[in-house]
């Protein structure tokens, strides 16, 4: 089965897709946007006890359905059910996640978009084609149809091709890049003026603040948004690892690389928002709100390249390429959620499947483009701060209350056959079955 389904050919390939799935925009644009607009460092403190208490231990069930099922989200939820009523719960779990997967990539592809002009108006400018430049970062109807095609297509073209050949090999070259690049950055930013203030608002929490209703909800969905949870993402990227692998060790590497790089990107970002104040950009509104609101990534990196004179062109091409990619290898698996279950069960060919939903997606996002003040934060809303949690949470009650514990240890016991013993197996599964549902369940509560 899992000749004719594909899979990663390796460990290192795995990793490199997941984390690739799991590092992109909510990382580099989601996670310091947010954590600006919600009181700097209580954010990021929330956002790490969130993403390894809740986040991390969803993931893992998310990981093992797919593994044990071997298929999409939905037949592999569905093979752990015993009766009607499981079944169709498992199909609203499964087929919810594929939604919120379609969803997410409709305004992600727009986002993606701007990050592939930003990558072209540097060369623009060298070549002295400033309208062209003007055009690129400028907001237009007609810049966002054309780039967030664009991106589609390079995100169809990927999946069109598999696992291996696709997903695989884009991912394994751009993490050391981009995780380069990030450490360059934030060096230099560093010498600048203005940047000990950033650090002081980034690194020291007013711990008042922590349980503030709508800190808590955007730290949460930031947290499943960053580590692409309740999409069905991850339960096909499990379903592609092959047996032997030790799953808990995989889904801990996968957590922390992606949870390193949010926090790496808010250590550039932060501190870059105040350097830029110390140059008369205005940040903050009378109020304390942050004035861009989504543009922020895209109003302070520049002026920060732009300081650094002639390097900076480059340095702006590089960095936008590299957040290009990081998109990519998230947007293709949100592509591969919709379409491995089309192909797997309605018998639809794999190219084809890929071309019409992608373009149904695209779609979507012109949609959104054209009624943009309208649509825009409502879709990111309804998929990445209600849609993903709710969904995650699905799941970890499917494996808590559902799948038998007998069942679950047997999975987790291969590629890892001491785990009975170890400090997950005391913790996890009781913590799934109750701790996260009920948690993630007072966080809405609490958001009410
Ligand atoms: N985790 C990705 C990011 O942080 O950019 C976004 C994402 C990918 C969300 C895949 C959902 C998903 F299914």
């Amino acid at each position: 089965m899992s000749v004719s389904r594909g899979g990663f050919s390796s460990r290192l390939g795995f990793i490199m897709a997941a984390a690739g799935s799991a590092v992109g925009l909510g990382n580099i644009w989601g996670f310091p946007t947010q954590t600006a607009s919600n009181g700097g460092a209580a954010f990021v403190l929330v956002y790490l006890v969130l993403a390894f208490s809740l986040a991390y231990p969803a993931f893992m069930a998310e990981l093992l359905i797919g593994r044990y099922g071997q298929a999409n989200a939905v037949s592999s939820m569905q093979k752990m059910s015993r009766n009607l009523w499981q079944k169709r719960f498992a199909f609203f779990v499964g087929f919810g996640g594929i939604i919120c997967a379609a969803l997410i990539l409709s305004f992600y592809g727009i986002l993606a978009g701007w990050m592939m002009s930003y990558a072209i108006e540097p060369i623009a400018r060298l070549i002295g084609l400033t309208e062209v430049s003007t055009w690129l970062t400028s907001q237009s109807i007609a810049r966002n149809l054309v780039f967030s095609a664009l991106f589609m297509m390079l995100t169809i073209a990927i999946i069109r091709r598999g696992v291996e050949d696709g997903i695989e090999k884009w991912s394994k070259r751009l993490m050391p890049m981009l995780i380069g690049l990030l450490i360059l950055l934030i060096i230099y930013v560093f010498t600048l003026e203005g940047a000990k203030e950033g650090f002081e608002a980034y690194l020291n929490p007013d711990i008042s603040r922590i349980f503030e209703p709508d800190l808590l909800i955007s730290a949460l969905g930031q947290a499943f948004f960053s580590l692409s949870l309740g999409t069905s993402v991850m339960i096909i990227y499990g379903s592609y690892i092959s047996k032997s692998e030790n799953l808990v060790t995989l889904g801990a590497q996968v957590t922390l690389i992606d949870v390193s790089i949010a926090f790496l990107a808010g250590l550039l970002i932060i501190p870059a928002m105040y350097v830029a104040q110390a140059q008369g950009v205005a940040i903050f509104a009378e109020d304390g709100s942050l004035i861009s609101g989504p543009n922020l990534v895209f109003d302070i990196l520049p002026t920060l390249f732009n300081g650094m004179g002639a390097v900076g062109i480059f340095v702006a091409f590089g960095f936008f390429v590299l957040m290009s990619i990081a998109a990519l290898t998230s947007s293709i698996s949100m592509l591969e959620g919709p379409v491995s279950f089309v192909v797997e069960r309605h018998n639809v060919e794999r190219k084809k499947a890929t071309t019409l939903i992608g373009l149904g997606i695209l779609a979507m996002s012109s949609l959104i483009v054209l009624n943009f003040d309208l649509l825009f934060g409502l879709v990111i809303s309804i998929s990445t701060v209600y849609g993903q949690p709710l969904i995650a949470m699905f799941c970890c009650v499917f494996v808590g209350w559902i799948w038998h514990r007998s069942e679950i240890l047997a999975e987790i016991k291969q590629g890892n056959e001491s785990v009975e013993n170890s400090l997950f197996w005391k913790i996890w599964p009781w913590y799934t079955k109750l701790v996260c549902p009920l948690a993630i369940g007072a966080v809405f509560i609490h958001s009410l």
